[in-house]
């Protein structure tokens, strides 16, 4: 552990045992650890679900108590933003496609707020989770351009019992949108098996692996370098590959990885 360490955890709140996970992690490593809490307008497009993403203050301070951080920050939007920014943060390459593509804002969004709170935190390592693994890719890249002086911790997945990813917007799913949601990291794992199995071809892997995804609807799966994020149509052997996917449960979007090794 380093003497007097500041670990981060930034999240958007509505916690779960992903976040836990990062808190315990920067806990061991760090002397001291700060969570932010700011669900950040600018990273959400019109029309997706700013106003309804989940907002649980109460039961997230509780939780943060209980895991024993050492502070909260928890800004209001005008605290954060008192004017309307002007200065546009380029997320690179790892931002451009998928996600990217889909949500044109988001990263620049994601960008600005994580570099406004390293400059207000100045921790010495930030902790961010794999399941959201094309924003780790574009916060790694960043913080190594700009050299902001701070370590990206990287945290494994963490999965409930039937191997849906944590996330906070798996709150907002029925109970027949939950049993359904499974299928999407079950049609990943169908597309790494099928890849570590020299199925080189990864057009025709997908589509078989796609089949695996209904009744939730496809947004895409895909297969990237984790550090650019670039789909790929072939892979060389050897490589170390992400197997990425989006789809929608309703009206709720999913997204999830799982690795890929070729051996
Ligand atoms: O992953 C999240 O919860 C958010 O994108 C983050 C990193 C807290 C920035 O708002």
């Amino acid at each position: 552990m380093n003497a007097g360490a500041i670990g981060f955890v930034p999240t958007m709140g509505a916690l779960h045992a992903g976040h836990a996970a990062l808190i315990r992690r920067a806990r061991v490593d760090c002397a001291h650890v700060v969570v932010s809490i700011f669900v950040n307008p600018l990273q959400f497009g019109p029309g997706e679900d700013f106003e309804r993403y989940p907002r649980t203050m109460e039961a997230d301070v509780a939780l943060l108590e209980k895991l024993g951080v050492d502070a909260i920050f928890s800004p209001q939007t005008l605290e954060m933003y008192p004017q309307p920014p002007q200065v546009r943060v380029d997320a690179g390459d790892p931002g451009r496609w998928l996600e990217g593509e889909r949500r044109p804002e988001h990263f620049a969004g994601v960008a600005a707020v994580v570099l406004k709170l390293l400059h207000i935190v100045q921790p010495q390592r930030a902790y961010f989770g794999r399941k959201d693994a094309q924003q780790l890719a574009v916060i790694t890249r960043i913080v190594a351009d700009l050299n902001e002086p701070v370590e990206i911790v990287a945290v494994p997945t963490v999965r409930d019992f039937d191997g849906l990813a944590l996330s906070s917007r798996n709150a907002s799913l029925t109970s027949g949108q939950r049993r359904d949601a499974v299928r999407l990291p079950r049609a990943l794992n169908a597309l790494a098996q099928a890849l570590a199995g020299k199925k080189l071809d990864i057009p025709s892997a997908i589509s078989a692996s796609a089949r695996e995804v209904a009744p939730l609807r496809l947004d895409y799966l895909a297969v990237v370098d984790p550090s650019d994020f670039r789909p790929l149509d072939h892979v060389a052997q050897g490589a170390s590959l992400l197997a990425v996917g989006a789809a929608y449960a309703g009206t709720v979007r999913l997204i999830d990885n799982v690795d890929i090794l070729i051996p």
